[in-house]
């Protein structure tokens, strides 16, 4: 768990500014909608909250959601991945990001 962690830790010290510039680029702001699959430990998930404001909201979503830390915002809501996702997606959201999403079977 701790391994895990440090991994998220270290992939967001190097990625995030990119993809927190990406977003900005593409225009979040106040009272957007946010989905985004597969936050890891959540830091571009809190960026999103921030930038929506109390009028906006995020869904983000993670196959484990215990890396999340700081998230009792009531903008942000972190879920774990479950079947009823592409219902979410039409539900008014208008920003769907994922990054980084690796799987294997
Ligand atoms: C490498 S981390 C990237 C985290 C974050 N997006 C970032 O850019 O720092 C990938 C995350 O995606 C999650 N993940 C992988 N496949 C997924 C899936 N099909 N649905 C939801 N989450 C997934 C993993 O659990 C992991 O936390």
């Amino acid at each position: 768990m701790e391994k895990e962690r440090d991994r998220l830790g270290a992939l967001e010290a190097v990625f995030d500014h990119a993809s927190t510039r990406r977003l900005a680029d593409l225009g979040v702001g106040a009272g957007r909608r946010c989905l985004e699959v597969g936050c890891g430990a959540g830091g571009v998930a809190l960026w999103l909250a921030a930038q929506v404001g109390p009028t906006g909201g995020v869904l983000t979503t993670d196959l484990d959601t215990r890396f999340v830390t700081g998230h009792a915002q009531s903008n942000l809501d972190v879920q774990a991945l479950v079947a009823g996702l592409p219902h979410a997606c039409g539900a008014g959201l208008n920003l769907h990001y994922s990054s980084l999403l690796s799987t294997s079977s």
